[in-house]
C-alpha cells in the first residue's frame, strides 16, 4: 500500500501492534503518513491532493484519537473517510475466517466506530457493496 511505502515489514508488524494508544510509537512509525506523502509527492505521475490527503489521514480516526496529527471527522476530508473505514473493515475481515455473516457483525462494530461526518459515506459504500454480494 502506498500509504505505507516507507515501512519495513518489520515496522509494520510493530505498527499493528499498537491500537488507541499511540505514545509508545517510534518517530518513525508516528511519521509515516507524512513521510509516504512527501515521498509520492516527487512521482508527478501519480500525485494529487486526494492522494496525499489519504495518505497523510490515513491511520486518523472519526474522534481525533489517530495519528500524526490526530485530526477528527470534521477535518478528515471525505475520500481519506472512505479509505480509512474501509481499511479498518479489511484488516477486521481478515482476522477472521471467511464467513458472510461476520462482515455484517464487522459492519456494525465498524459502524459505532466511524458514524461520523465523511466516514458515514465510507461505512454506507460499504454496505452498499456488501448488500450487492449477497450469499446465496
Ligand atoms: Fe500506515
Amino acid at each position: 500500500m502506498l500509504s505505507d511505502i516507507t515501512l519495513s515489514s518489520n515496522d509494520f508488524k510493530k505498527l499493528h501492534q499498537y491500537s488507541g494508544d499511540w505514545s509508545g510509537l517510534s518517530e518513525k512509525l508516528f511519521k509515516h503518513p507524512l513521510e509516504a506523502s512527501e515521498k509520492i509527492q516527487k512521482f508527478s505521475s501519480i500525485h494529487s491532493k486526494e492522494l496525499q490527503e489519504v495518505i497523510e489521514c490515513h491511520h486518523e480516526m472519526p474522534d481525533g484519537s489517530g495519528f500524526p496529527r490526530g485530526l477528527d471527522h470534521k477535518r478528515i476530508p471525505l475520500l481519506a473517510s472512505i479509505h480509512i473505514v474501509a481499511r479498518h473493515f479489511v484488516e477486521e475481515l481478515m482476522k477472521v475466517e471467511f464467513n458472510h455473516q461476520k462482515r455484517f457483525e464487522i459492519m456494525d462494530n465498524l459502524y459505532k466506530k466511524f458514524n461520523k461526518g465523511h466516514f458515514k459515506s465510507g461505512l454506507f459504500t460499504i454496505y452498499e457493496f456488501l448488500s450487492m454480494e449477497k450469499p446465496e
